[in-house]
């Protein structure tokens, strides 16, 4: 929950998971409920989301060789995320909207940090300097096998990390995820990436309504659009609204 002198705010969604998760699916589609909910909501992604994040998203994921060191990339995605933060997040956050990010910090850390061998601490000091406070309220983490998410990944998503990290890289960057997610277990939330798309989509919003306490009157994927949309909580009296109850 993000106050702001004692007043409510938007609410603040990280998904996060290892290559091949199907993140950005789910970032559309968690998006789509909650329009369809009349709630006001931004999806953006890291890095990119902003003319400047863009722009340093193709230096980091195309970078020539030899391919830049650790802490330069550290130090890239957090320019990229410092502006996000300050053009994109917490405008969106003080206008009261839902804000959804296809990755976040944490991503630094399990890349840079586990992945890469830059000290966690580090890179927190980093994190704080590039976005002060701000922090997900709720984080869903899509886990899957390694193979099994770098064997998703089509060619023209193939980035820099696919092509030049081998699978040990992407296991520590993957057990750096879940180590994340056992160490803050009331912000983040597992959800199994192996399933459908549909199964995905509803763990991700069975983890929104449980753990952040959101109340949603939403129409299901199946009927939004419909008249005759299905609800998830008809006891719910408080329609088409986001509650925060944190
Ligand atoms: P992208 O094509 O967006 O991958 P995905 O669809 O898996 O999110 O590329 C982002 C890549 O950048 C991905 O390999 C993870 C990596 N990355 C970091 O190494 N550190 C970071 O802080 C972030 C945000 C991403």
């Amino acid at each position: 929950m993000h106050l702001d002198g004692g007043r409510r705010r938007g609410f603040f969604l990280t998904l996060e998971g290892p290559e091949g998760s199907g993140k950005s699916t789910q970032a559309q589609r968690l998006a789509a409920r909650l329009t369809a909910a009349g709630l006001s909501c931004v999806v953006t992604r890291e890095p990119g989301g902003t003319a400047l994040g863009e722009a340093v998203r193709q230096i980091l994921l195309h970078a020539p060789e030899p391919s830049p060191v650790p802490a330069a990339d550290a130090l890239l995605f957090s320019a990229a995320r410092a502006q996000l933060a300050a053009e994109v997040i917490e405008p969106a956050l003080a206008r009261g909207e839902f804000v959804i990010c296809d990755r976040f910090g944490d991503s630094t850390l399990a890349y840079q940090g586990f992945g890469a061998g830059q000290p966690l601490e580090d890179l927190r000091s980093l994190q704080r300097f590039a976005v002060g406070d701000l922090h997900p309220d709720l984080t869903v983490l899509i886990d899957l096998p390694v193979e099994a998410g770098l064997a998703r990944k089509q060619a023209d998503e193939i980035t820099r990390f696919e092509e030049r990290a081998g699978v040990e890289f992407h296991q520590r960057v993957r057990d750096g995820f879940l180590a994340l997610a056992a160490s803050e277990p009331e912000r983040f939330v597992v959800v199994d990436g192996l399933g459908t798309a549909d199964e995905i989509e509803e763990s991700v919003f069975g983890a929104l309504r449980s753990k952040a306490g959101v109340r949603l009157e939403v129409p299901s994927r199946t009927t939004a659009g419909s008249a005759d949309a299905s609800s998830f909580d008809r006891s719910e009296p408080d329609r088409n609204s986001l509650r925060m109850d944190r």
